[in-house]
């Protein structure tokens, strides 16, 4: 499904250049939930985020399934994103001004799917997620846990196939996080491409896969 060949990333110009990821050659299967670990600066964002088009690299080529990212302009990547991408942070980055159900109705509505069906399948997907309940409310007034469901709301509303998520635990408790990984290992055996960024090796051990970044290159990828 994803095949990145000689994938570098530098950051600045002249002599303040560094390089953030030095030859990357990483292939993923559909169906398949990966874990990325390695200590911070290691560039596992910065990996996170060309593979979800919000970032072109340096060098290297970006394939995914037909599409040739990396050959793609501005234009290209927004659509690419909309269609194939599903991102889920740390910090949750829900719309303060909007309810839990609007934030799940967002890639929705970018996809030109109708107000009712919008609605009716985000209530639907809240359900399921046990947060029905809270539909009406703002971001603001539900609980870190709570927040983390509704973005998985989000992805899951997008119906995208590609599930990028990073550290989606990092904010929460051990048990709450657990819980949020359930989610993801849930949608990922309904047939999702998951990639989980993580710095908890309980989390990384519910992957079926275990990339570890040092420096912009990958040290060891291993089966769990
Ligand atoms: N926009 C940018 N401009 C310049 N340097 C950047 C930029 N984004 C990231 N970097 C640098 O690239 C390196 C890798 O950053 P990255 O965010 O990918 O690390 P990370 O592995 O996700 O770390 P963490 O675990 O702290 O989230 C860091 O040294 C960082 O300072
Ligand atoms: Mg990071």
């Amino acid at each position: 499904m994803i095949d990145l060949k000689d994938i570098c990333m530098d950051y600045g110009m002249g002599e303040a250049k560094t390089r953030v990821l030095d030859h990357i050659e990483l292939h993923i299967k559909q169906g398949e939930i990966t874990a990325i670990m390695g200590p911070s600066g290691s560039g596992k964002t910065t990996l996170l985020n060309i593979l979800g088009a919000m970032d072109v690299p340096t060098e290297g080529t970006y394939q995914f399934k037909d599409c040739e990212v990396s050959q793609y302009g501005s234009k290209q990547l927004n659509e690419f994103r909309k269609n194939n991408i599903a991102f889920v942070f740390q910090k949750f980055e829900l719309i303060q001004g909007y309810t839990v159900r609007e934030n799940v109705e967002l890639p929705m509505r970018a996809k030109n799917i109708n107000r009712k069906e919008r609605k009716e399948k985000a209530d639907e997907i809240l359900e399921q997620l046990g947060i029905g309940h809270l539909k009406r409310k703002f971001p603001g007034h539900i609980s870190g846990g709570e927040q983390q469901r509704c973005a998985i709301a989000r992805a899951m509303a997008s119906d995208n196939d590609l599930i990028l998520a990073d550290e989606p635990t990092g904010s929460l408790d051990q048990a709450t996080g657990q819980e949020i990984m359930k989610l993801l290992k849930e949608m990922n055996q309904k047939g999702k491409t998951v990639l989980v960024v993580t710095h908890d090796e309980h989390i990384a051990n519910m992957t079926d896969r275990i990339i570890r970044l040092e420096d912009g290159r990958i040290v060891s990828d291993e089966r769990v």
